[in-house]
């Protein structure tokens, strides 16, 4: 392929912030009355904030009124936000630098297409904005992944159309985003979740340029 751009996901890609997710998930649970494993977390991935909120009601079979939803999410945000503010440069998963280093000696512009609504303070606290060309985000966007609309609107901004363009996921869903918008998928986790990516890969650490060219 002709690639001009790669899109990442934040979460899970370029950073593990599921553990933080989780914490703040499961002490919203707790207090709620019921236990959430870290089984029951692996559904909320690359999930928005409201789904994974209805998804951990209904895994403790909890009924709230629409009104409370709003408040339950906040306070789960409120906790995550403190988890997430003592984040560093070590947190960056590893690879992640180096194939940001290349892709751009290389002229391959950089975005990131993250569900999040904090982004931007993780990036910030991971120190890795300057890296990216383009950061769309969850506060950017109406529609979440499978929705291509976050991965459609970073080829946008980056000028390239969706087909010069690759996305790198660790979520199901954002797999399923990247192909509804007509770009190469690279799946960042294990194969048997991520099967309809063009390429899986357990990490971001060995993958070259010349193997992304080629798909
Ligand atoms: C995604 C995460 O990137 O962002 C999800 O994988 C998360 O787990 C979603 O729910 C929304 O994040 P936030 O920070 O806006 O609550
Ligand atoms: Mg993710």
């Amino acid at each position: 392929m002709d690639l001009r751009g790669c899109i990442f996901d934040l979460d899970g890609v370029i950073v593990d912030t599921a553990k933080y997710h989780f914490m703040a998930w499961r002490r919203l649970a707790k207090e709620l009355g019921f236990e959430f494993t870290v089984e029951d977390n692996e559904a909320l991935k690359g999930v928005s904030r409201m789904t994974s909120l209805e998804i951990l009601l209904r895994t403790g079979g909890v009924t709230v009124r629409e009104k409370e939803k709003a408040v339950l999410a906040a306070r789960k945000n409120g906790w995550y936000v403190e988890f997430i503010s003592g984040m560093t440069p070590d947190e960056i998963l590893p690879g992640s630098i180096r194939l940001l280093k290349s892709l751009r000696k290389a002229g391959i512009l950089t975005a990131i297409g993250s569900a999040s609504r904090n982004a931007g303070t993780i990036l910030d606290r991971i120190e890795l904005r300057e890296m990216f060309d383009v950061i769309v985000d969850g506060n950017k966007i109406h529609k979440a992944k499978p929705d291509p609309e976050v991965f459609l609107r970073g080829a946008e901004e980056m000028n390239l159309p969706p087909s010069s363009c690759i996305v790198f996921e660790d979520a199901q869903a954002g797999i399923e985003a990247a192909i509804a918008g007509g770009m190469k998928s690279v799946g960042v986790g294990s194969p048997e979740l991520l099967g309809h990516a063009d390429l899986v890969i357990p990490d971001l650490k060995k993958i070259t340029l010349k193997e992304l060219r080629n798909l």
